[in-house]
């Protein structure tokens, strides 16, 4: 038994997300979770929300909220989302938590130590009016080279030309509109991340296993232009984790918070001590996960994460832990993904394009979702979801295949032998036939599981849904009845098994499909298939079942054009 410690990138606490957001970090780490519990390793599964930055601070002014209790309601709307989703973490922890806060401030501490902090003066545009410093994007003016009257601080959107504020004309402040601006100066704390380049090249160097979306990306950072420059970790604003060294003040820092970006994969750490810290265990709990001087060398650490945090969880974290001297537990392997397009254009949250996670769930139960996004996952390139795909998708694999030979087998039965696992009859080459097929099938689908090859494993399930249902169109146990009622008993029998065992390896994907068909067949063993002759003889004869209801329904032509209209959002005023 090994011990797997999985993060999933954590979500901004700002709106609910889409399902591009969903398939690019937690559902696939759900998936990889569910196998490696099922497979009966020891699992720690993280995820949190991602609170702080100026999007949260101005996504509650916009809510009319103090940012601290937008933040407590966003964090259980989004709590409540994955549950409904299924992701099955074991902590869904907080970035603005007490136990983050003392974590990063360690980590600064330990950081200014090793000599790895600058503290640089730098000048900043301060609004008079909104009594605040402006990060740049939230700065507007005209654009000097194309005369766009919205460009921002960093970039104007028209004409793509990288910007200074200062090169803006009339600059205004994005949050009021003010324009009674001024350049003031402001000391900021700098992690010299350039000082640690070849250690983490050579640290990336020896992921040869790694994916090339991962470290393509990581290389491109590390070797082109200023990637790896040294980078702000604070920033002047109220909402954040305040700038101390340990727990010593950071004279000339008072009133400043370290970026988001500093704090949040820190996260990762810090829920980990919530969860011990929430069932009452000691340290040594979540140590032991952590610290490789407590436990930690044994454990396989990944993450599951969106291509665009890829430099962060490559180079800015590993350059955190790395810098701080102690022996934390260093990333194993990164799964990341490409994006997630919707229906010929991209999701958008402000125009309220596509499909996001409340109101998914609203029209469809969660493993419809799951099944669609997990089996179209953006491994390789991005991928596109569009409702005719969706409603195929669901319509053949999950009714068709999956459902209709749930449903067939079960009726056939309590028609012809009871609600109970039938006796007598014996196997044929047919079973043999099945069984050695259904062998191959599954070990190719856990090698798939194993290195995280989603798409793969999720049409490797599917082919071994159709070779049950195959052999039960083929075998046909409703004509064989007629004349040889033992012979039917025995496909029977074979099918009813097929059920259980269906429902064990699908888990990962569909839980709660699979939680059904396991209350229909009245059986709690849930342990994997390792032979699968022995997993389809778990259930034995005078086993007492019954049908379930309709497991899967098919998406209708009208769903799927009224959902299309429903959310293909407003028209861009761009
Ligand atoms: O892109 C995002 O949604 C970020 N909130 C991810 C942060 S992941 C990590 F570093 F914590
Ligand atoms: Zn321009």
């Amino acid at each position: 038994m090994a011990r797997i410690l999985i993060t999933s990138a954590i979500p901004y606490i700002n709106g609910i997300k889409h399902l591009g957001n969903l398939v690019g970090s937690q559902l696939p780490a759900d998936l990889y979770a569910r196998y490696m519990r099922a497979r009966g390793h020891e699992v720690m599964f993280i995820c949190a929300t991602d609170e702080h930055g100026t999007p949260a601070e101005l996504a509650a002014a916009k809510a009319g909220k103090p940012v601290a209790e937008y933040c407590a309601e966003m964090w259980q709307v989004q709590k409540d989302l994955s549950d409904g989703f299924r992701l099955s973490f074991d902590h869904f922890g907080r970035s603005s938590s007490p136990q983050n806060r003392k974590l990063t401030q360690h980590f600064a501490g330990k950081l200014a130590e090793n000599g790895l902090i600058e503290e640089v003066t730098e000048k900043q545009v301060y609004s008079n009016a909104d009594g605040r410093f402006l990060p740049d994007r939230y700065i507007e003016g005209t654009c000097p080279n194309c005369g766009y009257d919205k460009a921002r601080g960093d970039q104007c959107e028209n004409c793509t030309k990288q910007l200074d504020p200062t090169d803006l004309i009339e600059p205004r402040s994005a949050i009021s509109g003010s324009t009674d601006l001024e350049v003031r100066e402001t000391k900021h704390l700098y992690l010299r991340q350039s000082l640690l380049k070849d250690k983490l090249d050579e640290w990336i160097d020896s992921k040869t296993d790694w994916p090339i979306l991962t470290t393509s990306i990581a290389r491109k950072w590390l070797h082109d232009g200023d990637g790896l420059r040294d980078r702000g970790i604070t920033r002047d604003l109220d909402w954040g984790v305040p700038v101390k060294k340990g727990d010593q003040d950071w004279p000339g820092m008072e009133g400043k918070v370290f970026y988001v970006w500093f704090d949040a994969p820190i996260e990762y750490i810090a829920a980990t001590k919530e969860w011990a810290d929430a069932h009452g265990q000691p340290d040594a709990d979540w140590q032991r996960w952590w610290r490789t001087d407590k436990g930690a060398d044994d454990v396989r650490y990944v993450q599951f994460m969106g291509k665009d945090n890829v430099p962060f969880h490559t180079l800015s974290f590993p350059a955190t832990i790395m810098g701080s001297g102690e022996p934390w537990k260093l990333v194993d392997y990164i799964k990341s993904f490409n994006y997630l397009n919707y229906d010929g254009g991209q999701f958008s949250t402000s125009q309220g394009r596509g499909v996001f996670m409340d109101k998914a769930l609203s029209i469809l139960p969660a493993d419809y979702w799951r099944w669609w996004l997990l089996s179209h996952a953006p491994e390789n390139s991005d991928s596109e979801f569009t409702w005719e795909n969706f409603q195929t998708s669901v319509n053949k694999d999950l009714a068709d295949v999956l459902g209709n030979f749930l449903s067939r087998i079960t009726k056939f039965c309590r028609s012809k032998f009871g609600e109970a696992v039938p006796d007598g009859g014996s196997y044929a080459t047919e079973e043999q036939g099945l069984i050695d097929r259904l062998t191959s099938g599954l070990r190719t689908y856990e090698e798939h599981m194993e290195a995280m090859e989603i798409r793969k494993a999720a049409t490797e399930l599917r082919a071994l849904w159709a070779a049950g249902n195959e052999y039960l169109q083929a075998a046909a146990p409703w004509t064989v009845f007629k004349t040889d009622p033992d012979r039917a008993a025995a496909i029977t029998r074979l099918s009813l098994n097929l059920i259980r065992f269906y429902a064990v390896i699908s888990r990962p994907f569909i839980p709660d499909a699979s939680a059904a068909m396991m209350a229909a067949m009245r059986t709690g063993d849930d342990s994997w298939p390792e032979d699968v002759a022995k997993a389809l003889a778990a259930l034995p004869p005078g086993h007492a079942f019954t049908v379930p209801e309709v497991t899967f329904r098919k998406i209708t032509d009208e769903e799927r054009e009224d959902w299309q209209a429903r959310f293909a959002g407003q028209r861009s005023a761009a």
